[in-house]
C-alpha cells in the first residue's frame, strides 16, 4: 500500500486536559480499528504536540512506545507511519464481520449434552442444594478474617497441589467420626469439586476408549468428564438395589473402572445393598479394576449409622472414594475431598498442577479452623434433622398424589427423592405442564427408565417454597391424572 506523504488527521480527545495515556490510548485503539489505516503517516511529533497541547517530549515518548510495540514504523527523515502487518482491519476503519470461532469435533461432542447445567435459581423442585439460609455465616466470616490474618502474605504464593497440610488432617479426623473412613492424612487430597476430582482420576487412570461403568439413570458430571478423558462410558441399569452389577459385566466386560454412588445413588436414591456391594468389589478384584465412590450427600442420613462406605470394605486398595462440601456447606464454596491410594497422589497432585495449580488457600484455611472448632460437625447434625423435617412435611403435603398412585422411591437420605409415575408419560407431560422446575428420571437416563418419575429437589426450598410447590403439584398432577382417564 503506497504511504501518504501528507500527516493523517489524529483522532480528537474530549476533556479539558489531554494525559499522555490519553493520546497512547487513543493511536493506539485506531490503529487496531483501522481508523488510522495501515501505511498512514502521522503527524510529526512537533504537530501533534501542539494539536494535543502536550509537550512533545511526551508525544515523542508515546510514538516511541507505539513503534516499540510494532505498532508504527519510524525511520530518520522518514516520519512514522501506521504498520503495514498490524491491523487486521481493512483501510477506512471498517471492521471485517466478527470471526467464528468453530468448536473442534471434540468440542461439539462436549457440547452436545447440557445436562450439568445447573439452575441459577432455586425454586421447587430444582433445590437439591444446601438450605443457605441456616448456614452460620457469621462463624465463617470469624474463621475466614482470622484465617486471612494468621496466614498473611502466606496466603499470596503457590501452595501444596495436595491440598494444605492440616487441611488434610481435619479432613481425615471428619471421615474417620462421621463415614467411618479410617485414613492417613497423606491419602487426602483437596479438590474444587467432585467434578475436577473425577477429571483427574478419569485422565489420570483412563486411556483414550477406555470403558468405564456409569450408573443409569446417573450423575451427569462422570459423564462429562468420560468424554473429556475420551473414555467410553457404559450406562449399567440402576434398581432398588444400586447398580446392577451382573448386568455390568454383560454390558461393559472389559471396563477398567465403575463409578458409583452406593450411600444415595443419584438421582433414584437407591441405597447399594450388601451383595451388590460385595460383587461389585469382586468384580474390580478380578477385572483390576478401580471403583470410584462419590459419597456426596452421604452426611445426610437421617436414621441410623451410616453406611460402611465401599473405600472401608476394600481396605481402600481398589477404591478412590470423593466427597463434596457443596452439599455439607454452600455450594459456592468449591471445596472437595479424595481418599486415595498413597501411591497415587503424587500423580494425581501432578495433574492437578497441570490443570489449575492448587486450590485457594485462603478458602482451605478458613475451612481448616471451621472444621477443627468443631463447626461444621455442629452444622451437618443440625442440617440433618432440618432436611429430615422437610421430607416429612414434604411427603405430608404430598399426599394427594400419593394416594391417586405416586409412589416415593427411597428417601432415608440427602436433598431429593423420586416420586415414580402410577402411569407412563405421566411424569413427563406434569414436568412440562406444571410450570414448576422439573426433571424426570428419564432425563438423567441414556438407555431409558422402566418406570419415569419425577425428581423431588428440596433441600434448598423453605418450607412455605415447599408448600406453595407442593400444592401446585397436586393440583397439575390432578389435571393430568384426568385427562388421562387416571
Ligand atoms: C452425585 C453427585 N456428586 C457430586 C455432586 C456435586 O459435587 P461438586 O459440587 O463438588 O462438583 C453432585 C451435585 O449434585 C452430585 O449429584
Amino acid at each position: 500500500m503506497p504511504r501518504q506523504t501528507q500527516g493523517a488527521l489524529l483522532p480528537p480527545i474530549p476533556g479539558p486536559k489531554v494525559r499522555r495515556v490519553d493520546v497512547y490510548r487513543t493511536l493506539r485503539d485506531a490503529m487496531l480499528d483501522g481508523t488510522l489505516p495501515p501505511g498512514a503517516r502521522l503527524p510529526s511529533t512537533r504537530v501533534a504536540a501542539s494539536d494535543y497541547g502536550l509537550s512533545r517530549t511526551t508525544v515523542e515518548d508515546v510514538y516511541e512506545q507505539l513503534a516499540s510495540e510494532g505498532l508504527i514504523e519510524r525511520g530518520v527523515g522518514r516520519g512514522s507511519f501506521v504498520a503495514e502487518q498490524w491491523t487486521s482491519h481493512p483501510p477506512g476503519g471498517r471492521r471485517k464481520a466478527p470471526v467464528r470461532l468453530r468448536p473442534s469435533r471434540r468440542g461439539v461432542q462436549l457440547l452436545a449434552d447440557d445436562r450439568c447445567q445447573e439452575p441459577l435459581l432455586v425454586r421447587p423442585f430444582n433445590a437439591g442444594v444446601p438450605d443457605v439460609e441456616l448456614f452460620p455465616w457469621r462463624t465463617w466470616e470469624r474463621c475466614w478474617r482470622r484465617a486471612q490474618t494468621q496466614t498473611g502474605r502466606g496466603l499470596l504464593n503457590h501452595s501444596d497441589s495436595r491440598g494444605y497440610q492440616p487441611l488434610r488432617s481435619a479432613l481425615a479426623s471428619y471421615l474417620a467420626q462421621f463415614r467411618g473412613v479410617r485414613v492417613r492424612p497423606e491419602q487426602v487430597m483437596v479438590f474444587n469439586s467432585t467434578s475436577q476430582a473425577l477429571h483427574a482420576f478419569f485422565l489420570l487412570l483412563l486411556d483414550p476408549g477406555d470403558s468405564l461403568w456409569v450408573e443409569d439413570p446417573g450423575y451427569p458430571g462422570a459423564h462429562a468428564a468420560a468424554r473429556l478423558a475420551g473414555a467410553s462410558a457404559i450406562p449399567i441399569p440402576v434398581d432398588e438395589a444400586g447398580i446392577r452389577v451382573s448386568a455390568g459385566r454383560l454390558l461393559g466386560p472389559a471396563a477398567r473402572m465403575a463409578y458409583v454412588t452406593p450411600a444415595h445413588q443419584y438421582p433414584t436414591g437407591a441405597m447399594l445393598a450388601h451383595e451388590r456391594r460385595r460383587e461389585l468389589l469382586a468384580w474390580a478384584e478380578e477385572q483390576r479394576a478401580v471403583i470410584v465412590e462419590d459419597d456426596y450427600d452421604a452426611d445426610f442420613r437421617y436414621h441410623g449409622e451410616p453406611l460402611t462406605t465401599l473405600h472401608a470394605l476394600s481396605g481402600g486398595n481398589r477404591v478412590l472414594y470423593v466427597g463434596t462440601l457443596s452439599k455439607a456447606m454452600f455450594l459456592g464454596l468449591r471445596m472437595a475431598y479424595a481418599v486415595v491410594p498413597e501411591s497415587l497422589v503424587e500423580p494425581l497432585a501432578d495433574v492437578r498442577r497441570q490443570l489449575d495449580s492448587f486450590p485457594s488457600i485462603s478458602t482451605q484455611v478458613a475451612l481448616c479452623a471451621f472444621i477443627n472448632e468443631g463447626h461444621l460437625a455442629t452444622h451437618v447434625r443440625h442440617m440433618r434433622r432440618v432436611y429430615a423435617d422437610k421430607r416429612a412435611r414434604l411427603l405430608e403435603l404430598l399426599a394427594p398424589m400419593l394416594a391417586r398412585g405416586w409412589t416415593c422411591g427411597p428417601s432415608g437420605a440427602g436433598m431429593h427423592f423420586v416420586l415414580y409415575e402410577p402411569r407412563p408419560g405421566m411424569a413427563a407431560r406434569l414436568a412440562r405442564s406444571s410450570g414448576l422446575a422439573l426433571n424426570t428420571l428419564s432425563d438423567y437416563a441414556t438407555a431409558g427408565v422402566k418406570r419415569d418419575g419425577l425428581s423431588i429437589r428440596f433441600g434448598g426450598l423453605s418450607m412455605a417454597e415447599l408448600e406453595r410447590g407442593a400444592a401446585t403439584l397436586c393440583t397439575a398432577a390432578s389435571v393430568v391424572q384426568l385427562e388421562r382417564g387416571r
